[in-house]
């Protein structure tokens, strides 16, 4: 059985914006991405990435499903790398598709080489997002969310309707407006990843780099409530004060020219042996292994022309640079560099953690892991041409919040 709400007026600011739902609607706006090939006797293996609307049909919702009216999703870093699949986003081109804004812009061909998967085929766009069950299915699951402001990583969350499994769904405490939830998952789950990480593996502190990012900001609150020392790792003077202004200790500004110096006494000062690099491309992986490796030489009681034994890690979980890596080995043979991916550390933790760390997020969504962003813009804003130079310079504080019913 199904059953459609009325939404209650007095729910919040964002649920008043809202149209009030009384009917299963049948058509739903949205976002997609398509990758085409584009080759040409000048450019041979290049494309084109072509953002667009798509109006798609609503399914009624299973027995263990629900139909979620989707009111914010928060365009993150991941969603430009679905979105715009590597394209030049300065050579981007606005246009129009069955008359609503659209994009492209064109791929290099050696970027190409890894969009075999998904050429021609519409990708619908947008990690996560939070809304209103507007329709529930007959399990008891189901049906103990009508009406709920809920979160949810559903994938394709740039879209008017999403009808999902009821189990994917987050809760949110009342008085949480969908806006303040729309980043329950990905930037908060990940934040405490970095500390399920750090424990499982034997580490005492940390070191993050971008960390004046939204995730960034969510960690430094988290690391100060847990007692776990963190070494912020910026690159202007403002994103220092901004988080020495949130209570951190150590900040450490690439930027500097002692930079290095500063960076190995925040080390010694924290025994901080797990890095977190969202960085990726360049020289700063490295740099931090090599600060790590004097912090731990400068305690070693002998000389050991291998290094020392201290075990130092460097997670790349970001490409903010997508130029190379660059590793200048002068950090002993102890050390390991690798990806680090949100998603399989859940599935190690399993269901039961994950649960939890889910519901720690809710209950903190206005504190620890609350986020901000610059600007709300409607599906088709999204796609407008100076909207999407800015989201895409993923600069701090210049996080945009999709609101899909906006017009
Ligand atoms: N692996 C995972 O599972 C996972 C999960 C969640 C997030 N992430 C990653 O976490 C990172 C932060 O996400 P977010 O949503 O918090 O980002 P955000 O709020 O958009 O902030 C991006 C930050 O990166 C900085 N930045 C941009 N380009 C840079 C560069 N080339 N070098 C150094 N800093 C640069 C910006 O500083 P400026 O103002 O100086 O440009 C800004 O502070 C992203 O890389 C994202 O992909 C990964």
């Amino acid at each position: 059985m199904k059953a459609a709400l009325r939404l209650a007026a007095s729910l919040t600011d964002d649920i008043e914006e809202s149209t009030v739902a009384t009917d299963h609607p049948t058509v739903s706006l949205q976002l997609c991405s398509r990758v085409e090939r584009a080759d040409s006797a000048a450019d041979p293996g290049a494309g084109l990435v072509h953002l667009y609307l798509d109006e798609v049909e609503v399914p009624s919702p299973g027995d263990d499903e629900v139909l979620v009216r989707v009111e914010a999703a928060p365009i993150n870093p991941s969603d430009l790398g679905l979105a715009f699949a590597g394209a030049d986003i300065a050579s981007a081109q606005a246009g129009e598709t069955a008359g609503r804004p659209s994009v492209s812009a064109p791929i290099a061909a050696p970027v190409m080489r890894a969009m075999a998967a998904r050429l021609g085929k519409a990708m619908p766009v947008g990690n996560e997002g939070a809304g209103i069950v507007v329709t529930a299915g007959s399990s008891e699951a189901a049906q103990a969310l009508l009406g709920k402001v809920v979160a949810l990583a559903g994938g394709g969350m740039y879209s008017q309707y999403r009808c999902v499994k009821a189990s994917i769904c987050l809760e949110l405490p009342e008085g949480t407006s969908p806006a303040e939830g729309a980043s329950s998952f990905v930037n908060p789950m990940t934040a405490l990843g970095m500390l399920e990480t750090m424990r499982m593996e034997g580490h005492t502190a940390l070191v993050h780099t971008a960390a004046a990012s939204n995730l960034g900001q969510m960690l430094n609150r988290l690391c100060i409530q847990e007692g776990v020392p963190l070494v912020n790792v910026v690159r202007k003077t403002e994103q220092e004060d901004m988080l020495r202004d949130a209570g951190a200790t150590f900040v450490c500004n690439s930027a500097s020219p002692t930079f290095m110096d500063e960076l190995t006494e925040a080390i010694k000062a924290t025994s901080a042996t797990l890095a977190f690099d969202a960085v990726g491309g360049g020289r700063l992986a490295s740099q931090i292994l090599t600060c790590m490796e004097v912090a731990a030489s400068s305690k070693a009681s002998s000389y050991s022309r291998y290094g020392s034994s201290t075990p130092k890690q460097v997670y790349i979980y970001g490409s903010l640079d997508r130029s190379p890596t660059e590793l200048h080995r002068s950090f002993g043979m102890v050390w390991g560099v690798g990806g680090w991916l949100l998603t399989p550390l859940l599935a190690k933790v399993g269901p039961e953690v994950a649960r939890q760390m889910g519901q720690t997020v809710a209950a903190n969504l206005k504190s620890i892991f609350a986020s901000s962003y610059t600007r709300e813009v409607s599906l088709a804003e999204a796609l407008h041409l100076d909207a999407v130079r800015d989201y895409a310079r993923q600069s701090t504080g210049a996080k945009y919040l999709i609101k899909p019913h906006l017009s």
